[in-house]
């Protein structure tokens, strides 16, 4: 089959996943795999920007991957694998560092953002964070970038870099689209927060039935509702939002919303009733990730071939840049 083009994609090794990577970018980059090329990497160089517990880096890209894999990404159709693993990407940052106007980094939001959370650790890699980017996605020669509404200044910031490279060095850089992933913002069990690992409210994908039910029966519903007798709003709660995404029963989550709207079903039974649908739909990736833990070495052998796949592309790019470049 002849596909649409390359798709590259990021994300930091942040250990396992929760419902919300899964459902903001996991379910995406699978569903991208038989229409695209797809290269996607575990940016753990990026992560050194930020991360002090750097002993986690090896874990955290591990336990990401295997869940990647359990969910249905295919290192037989795309390439996945480890950025630092292939390092020609630190000689395209630095070559592409020197077409980057510093104004351009300093006034990113990202950066800004970035500068207020760690006042302490402003480092170099953190204003250079976007450079790396822009050189992930050119040494690759994406044409398509999925990403979410938050990293469309990076991805602006790529377009700008590889448009001045080019009209500086010639044609040799692509100028990648992104390609924007509808998905709703998936809240956290506190019903407020977006879903994270760092505020402890998420539900990871791996979880069992018995870690699912506590962390379900610990979820905010409609904050108005106090006794079981009260009428609920479905519509702002959280178990109900989740649940129509998760559901095994069709028409089942409008009956309970129904139900919920005239006391007829309480929060707490409605949760174990979401409960259970979610670590029934949840069951073949547990499957899968048991599999797969069988036999440890096999996730370190996907990222070595994964690695050795990408380096391939990278080397063509390299020795494209470095001769319009004119590196002797
Ligand atoms: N900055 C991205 C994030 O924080 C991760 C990333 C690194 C990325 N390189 C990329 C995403 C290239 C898309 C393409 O989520």
């Amino acid at each position: 089959m002849v596909k649409k083009g390359r798709v590259f994609s990021g994300a930091r090794p942040t250990g396992r996943q929760h419902l919300g990577n899964l459902l903001g970018a996991i379910q995406n980059y699978v569903a991208l795999q038989d229409e695209y090329d797809c290269v996607y990497c575990v940016v753990d160089l990026h992560a050194l920007t930020t991360l002090q517990d750097t002993h986690l880096l090896r874990s955290n890209t591990y336990e990401m991957v295997l869940d990647w894999l359990s969910a249905g990404m295919d290192p037989d159709k795309s390439i996945i694998f480890v950025q630092s693993h292939v390092p020609q990407v630190t000689e395209l940052h630095t070559i592409l560092s020197m077409v980057t106007p510093m104004g351009w980094l300093s006034r990113l939001p990202t950066f800004k953002e970035k500068v207020r959370q760690q006042p302490d650790n402003v480092n170099y890699g953190l204003l250079g964070y976007p450079v790396l980017m822009a050189a992930d996605i050119a040494l690759y020669r994406a044409d398509t970038v999925p990403v979410g509404e938050d990293q469309v200044p990076h991805l602006e910031f790529t377009r700008e870099i590889v448009r001045r490279f080019n009209s500086q060095f010639g044609q040799v850089l692509v100028e990648p689209q992104p390609k924007l992933t509808a998905t709703p913002r998936i809240m956290g069990l506190d019903g407020v927060h977006k879903m994270s690992k760092s505020l402890d409210n998420h539900i990871e994908i791996a979880a069992t039935p018995e870690e699912i039910q506590k962390r379900v029966m610990t979820m905010v519903t409609d904050p108005a509702r106090r006794y079981r007798s009260d009428p609920g709003n479905p519509d702002i709660c959280n178990v109900h939002i989740l649940h129509q995404i998760f559901s095994r029963t069709p028409g089942r989550t409008d009956e309970i919303a129904h139900a919920c709207r005239h006391a007829g079903i309480g929060c707490v039974e409605h949760k174990r009733e979401f409960a259970r649908d979610l670590a029934e739909a949840l069951a073949p990736l547990r499957e899968r990730r048991a599999e797969f833990e069988r036999d440890p070495d096999r996730i370190w052998d996907i990222l070595a071939d994964g690695a050795r796949r990408a380096g391939e592309i990278a080397d063509q790019t390299m020795g494209e840049v470095k001769e319009a470049v004119g590196l002797p």
